[in-house]
């Protein structure tokens, strides 16, 4: 059951945070749908522009649509994940999404607020929630001096004027994380006196964490024993922060890069143990296997496993 982003973040704030996940293709919606199913967590998938190009756009929703079929106790909400303005206004008008992100964090502040505002008006004239981004998402780096560190988190009292400017229904902060495999040296934790600061200045206002993928050593390992040539540097968010920052209101957790680490160990191996095969559909069915325990795995570190019957109850009414 598609359900509206807003509908879940209401159900999960300041208790779980749902997990939103990047698919692209048929077996990354087979391994999400069941892995949550199993974990009976509800969950966000998020398409980014780049998943549009790659799949067609037709074909991403048409995969979200059977993978509903093939798993209808599913419950989740559609997402663009960053989105520039026209992207924006194109997922609205298609009738699919259940929120959009409007990505203008790159601009100065009066522009992100101006841009965010437009795609909000149009996206609440139709259902549609708005996430906003605010803050230099990127890797605080351990040998900087701490007010520099300060310097590039989101700023609370920013954050306030931003979504009372924006009229955004969540925001993305910078507090520690940030995108891709190669995060940040050395073992970090989440900037939790920010996340606290600014939960103070916007109570009750659902905050998303981008970049939030655990780079497991271990996957990082086992690919480049299976011929990968990844830097054993990558390091990631430390997943037992996860629910520690909900309370904090923390709603939505981003996690694209893990996923991509899953399937490239699992194909790599496979090719690796058994280099005279060929058939694609026998390292595919190990992959949908090996995410969908991922899935199951990250759902109990968010805290929303075994959320689905509490959510159903509230979104059939
Ligand atoms: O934050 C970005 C996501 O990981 C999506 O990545 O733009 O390569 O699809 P992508
Ligand atoms: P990761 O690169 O840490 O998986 O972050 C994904 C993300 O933020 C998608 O918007
Ligand atoms: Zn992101």
């Amino acid at each position: 059951m598609i359900v509206t982003t807003d509908a879940l973040f209401r159900i999960a704030y300041g208790k779980y945070a749902v997990g939103a996940y990047n698919i692209n293709n048929m077996e990354q919606a087979l391994g999400l749908f069941q892995g949550n199913v199993k974990a009976e967590a509800p969950f966000i998938i998020q398409i980014s522009k780049g998943a549009r190009k790659y799949s067609g756009i037709p074909m991403i929703e048409a995969i979200i649509r059977a993978a509903e079929q093939l798993y209808p106790d599913a419950i989740y909400a559609v997402h663009l994940d960053h989105g520039d303005e026209a992207t924006c206004h194109s997922c609205i008008d298609s009738g699919f999404y259940s929120s959009v992100m409007i990505d203008a964090s790159h601009e100065p502040f009066d522009k992100n607020v101006e841009i965010t505002r437009r795609v909000v008006e149009h996206a609440h004239s139709r259902g549609l929630s708005v996430e906003a981004e605010l803050g230099m998402l990127g890797g605080v780096e351990e040998d900087i001096a701490l007010d520099e560190k300060h310097a590039m988190l989101t700023d609370p009292d920013e954050a306030k004027l931003f979504v009372e400017r924006s009229g955004c229904d969540s925001l993305a902060v910078a507090v520690g994380t940030s995108h891709g495999a190669y995060k940040f040296k050395g073992q970090q934790s989440l900037h939790f006196d920010r996340i606290e600061a600014i939960q103070k200045k916007l109570p009750n206002f659902p905050l998303v964490m981008h970049g939030s993928s655990s780079v497991p050593q271990e996957e990082v390992t086992r690919i480049n024993a299976a011929g990968g040539k990844l830097d054993p540097s990558a390091r990631g968010v430390d997943e037992n922060e996860f629910k520690r920052a909900a309370l904090l209101g923390v709603t939505k957790v981003n996690i694209d890069t893990d996923g991509r680490l899953v399937w490239t160990r699992v194909h790599r191996e496979y090719f690796r143990d058994l280099p005279q095969e060929f058939d694609f559909r026998k390292p595919g069915t190990i992959f949908v296997e090996e995410y969908a325990k991922f899935i199951m795995h990250k759902a109990e570190k968010l805290g929303s496993a075994g959320q689905l019957p509490a959510v159903r109850k509230i979104v059939s009414k």
